[in-house]
């Protein structure tokens, strides 16, 4: 028993963000931003929040899929950056799109999210306890990030992605994923803080703070080492995988993998031009983008390879 994407919905923020835009607000230019990052905009959600953005998406995805959201037994829903600590922002989404049937339930992996609960839900389906599952990659960080700090606000953006799965018995599907929690402060967003029952202390939120190198070099030798893992125990050769869909971080990370993998750019679809980077969102909204634009065919091997805070990291080969 295999695990298959039978359909896929993205949902970007609504509002579009420049480069120039964000030199109104913080010392930094488009001539800065661009050579090192890529991004030339993102887009930032501006009322339907990161449950609202993956309902969206959500529904998007049933549709693709030609389903009924009432067929769904599960839904994974991959973000760091929910509305309420509880309930759930799957919860939120079962309930917008009516999917009655099924149970639902966050995930935090930063932006490995959807990588970690696609291989949460192909688990649950291998195992044979359901059968049809929403699995959704959500993050509205533009609610996390310090606005006056250049370092980190230029390089985010908000959005959510879909894919519907189902257990096949044809193709496969092969997926690892790590964590190294030695360097969980490469990365971090503190959550609400402080004003325990004996202090007067009022609670705090923190902010996204990132040593950027330190990510950079993680992330260009863990891609690379997850990747070349999946590959090795499915015995599937380089030259037999269609496109590398990774975490759209950065750019330049992207050049460096391909470079270390010796595998040609072509081979990595990009639009961290247009969105920066969405964190959990990325891989979906591009799987989505490419699946409309009608660059997956059936029988294509792909892989999906994810990372960020934890730190974390994942890699998926899959059959489409
Ligand atoms: N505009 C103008 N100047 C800036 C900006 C900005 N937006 N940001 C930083 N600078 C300045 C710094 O203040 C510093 O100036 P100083 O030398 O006067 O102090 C100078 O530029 C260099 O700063 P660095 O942080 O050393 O810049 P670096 O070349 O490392 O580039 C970047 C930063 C783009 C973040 C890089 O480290 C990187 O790509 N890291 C990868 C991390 C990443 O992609 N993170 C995304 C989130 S994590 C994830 O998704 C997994």
């Amino acid at each position: 028993m295999t695990t298959k994407i039978i359909g896929t919905g993205s949902c970007p923020g609504e509002r579009v963000v420049t480069n120039d835009d964000l030199a109104n607000i913080v010392d930094t230019s488009d001539e800065w931003i661009r050579p090192r990052t890529g991004i030339h905009e993102r887009h930032l959600t501006t009322g339907l929040g990161t449950a609202g953005m993956a309902a969206e998406a959500a529904r998007l995805a049933c549709e693709n899929a030609g389903i009924s959201p009432e067929e769904l037994d599960l839904i994974i829903m991959g973000t760091s950056s929910p509305e309420y600590c509880f309930p759930s922002g799957a919860c939120q989404v079962q309930a917008a799109i009516g999917a009655v049937n099924a149970a639902g339930f966050d995930l935090s992996a930063a932006c490995s999210g959807f990588v970690f609960a696609l291989m949460t839900a192909h688990s649950f389906l291998k195992s044979g306890l359901y059968r049809k599952a929403l699995v959704i990659g959500a993050d509205d960080l533009s609610k996390l990030v310090d606005w006056s700090d250049r370092r980190t606000c230029v390089l985010f953006g908000d959005g959510a992605g879909a894919a519907v799965v189902t257990a096949e018995e044809d193709g496969f599907f092969e997926g690892v994923m790590g964590c190294d929690g030695k360097k969980w402060e490469v990365l971090t967003c503190q959550a609400r803080s402080g004003g325990n029952f004996l202090t007067e202390e009022k609670p705090e939120m923190g902010y996204i703070s990132m040593d950027g190198q330190e990510v950079f070099k993680f992330a260009v030798k863990k891609v690379p080492e997850c990747i070349r893992q999946v590959l090795d125990a499915n015995g599937t050769e380089m030259s037999e995988v269609k496109y590398y869909i990774l975490h759209q971080a950065n750019e330049r990370i992207i050049d460096s993998v391909a470079k270390r993998l010796k595998e040609p750019i072509e081979k990595f679809p990009m639009n961290i031009q247009r969105y920066g980077n969405t964190s959990g969102a990325s891989i979906p909204i591009l799987l989505d983008e490419m699946n409309r634009e009608g660059k997956l065919n059936r029988g294509d091997k792909i892989v999906l390879a994810g990372f960020g805070g934890g730190l974390t990291w994942g890699a998926i080969l899959l059959e489409w």
